[in-house]
């Protein structure tokens, strides 16, 4: 199989923007990416377009993550360690874990993307993080023409962060994650901290909920508040949750009384930012076909037609109100190409 070219992007980004790659491959197999015609320097590696704005036509090699399987690998007596392809649906990875008997995941229902995109932004929702369940992955380097393992200990997971965003690593195509394997413990709890969540099972009147309880309250949630990228184009959240410090957070909250704060083990405080741009106007307001959707202002919604340009017009102007505002500084979650 040799790469086509050029090919139509915008069916493989959830924000439906336009952009031509000059050369596309799909990847079905983990040695497909040792063919020679792909070693060539100016690649991206694509997995579900859920994280991705695309600036325009892109003068590349991109290679579309869709390598398939899911299967237990071993077993022992605390936990059960879960392989999956990079190119399986995350929701219906999760799905299928629950549906198997190996509950732990199910916090992270319904988010869009790859199970080998979701280590590198560290995806997280309602109390979990996946570096919390990650166990080890195994990635391709196009320099070295080798398979490599990587531990969950080299990962440097944090808030929407990992190792595989820094410079050298997935983000300029230099490897690609090929399978994850995760580690979900036999003892499972209930992780229904999260006041949202906790509050949607009190409405269901679930006192001990199950992992499927957890996961269809978490699918109502998201359901009711996230726009489905399939008929309204987005990214989920757009940015991060600013992390500030005390002094900061403490002179905004004597400003803005209902600043909704979460203090983190670092010191550092998190604040809102859905709830900053609310306040800064940006709730449902658009500039063009781009805007901050209606019942969720931190994400970025294409009611139409947008391009890239319009994104980052949106979006500048969205950070400079912030900013006016709060001083503070918005940065935004998904990748630019
Ligand atoms: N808020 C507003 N106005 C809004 C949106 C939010 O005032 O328009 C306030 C809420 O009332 C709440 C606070 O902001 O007090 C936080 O809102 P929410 O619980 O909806 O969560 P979030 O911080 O906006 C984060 C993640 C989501 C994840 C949810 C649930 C980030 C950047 N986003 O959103 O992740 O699903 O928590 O855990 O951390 C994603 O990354 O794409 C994503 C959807």
């Amino acid at each position: 199989m040799h790469p086509q070219n050029p090919v139509d992007l915008s069916p493989f980004n959830t924000l439906a923007l336009p952009g031509k790659a000059a050369a596309y491959q799909k990847i079905t197999s983990p040695e497909q990416l040792a063919a020679p015609d792909l070693a060539k320097k100016n690649r991206f590696i694509l997995g579900g377009g859920s994280n991705l704005v695309l600036t325009g036509d892109f003068d590349g090699l991109v290679l579309h993550m869709a390598i398939p399987g899911k299967r237990l690998v071993k077993e022992d007596a605390e936990a059960v360690y879960i392989e999956s392809g990079a190119g399986e649906n995350w929701h219906d990875f999760v799905q299928w874990t629950l549906q198997q008997g190996w509950p732990g995941l199910e916090n992270l229902s319904l988010i869009p993307g790859t199970v080998g995109a979701a280590p590198i932004q560290n995806i997280g929702a309602y109390g979990l993080e996946v570096g919390e369940c990650f166990h080890s992955l195994t990635a391709w380097d196009f320099e070295k023409q080798a398979f490599f393992p990587v531990d969950r200990s080299d990962c440097r997971f944090a808030y929407r962060d990992s190792i595989f965003k820094q410079e050298g690593w997935h983000l300029n195509g230099r490897m690609a994650i090929t399978s994850v394997i995760f580690r979900l413990p036999k003892i499972w709890t209930p992780n229904s901290r999260y006041a949202e969540l906790s509050n949607e099972l009190a409405a269901r009147d679930i006192a001990a909920p199950t992992p499927q309880d957890i996961a269809s309250a978490i699918i109502a949630i998201r359901q009711r508040k996230l726009p489905d990228p399939a008929i309204i184009p987005n990214t989920g959240s757009f940015f991060h949750n600013p992390l500030v410090d005390q002094a900061q957070a403490d002179a905004l909250l004597a400003k803005f009384p209902a600043l909704p704060r979460y203090p983190q083990p670092d010191g550092r405080v998190k604040l809102a930012a859905g709830w900053l741009i609310e306040q800064a106007g940006w709730k449902g307001k658009y500039l063009g076909p781009v805007g901050m959707y209606e019942k969720q202002a931190l994400v970025l919604v294409n009611r139409g037609g947008a391009t890239g340009a319009d994104v980052q017009r949106t979006m500048a102007a969205v950070q400079a109100d912030v900013k006016a505002k709060f001083a503070v500084d918005l940065t935004p979650e998904p990748i630019f190409l």
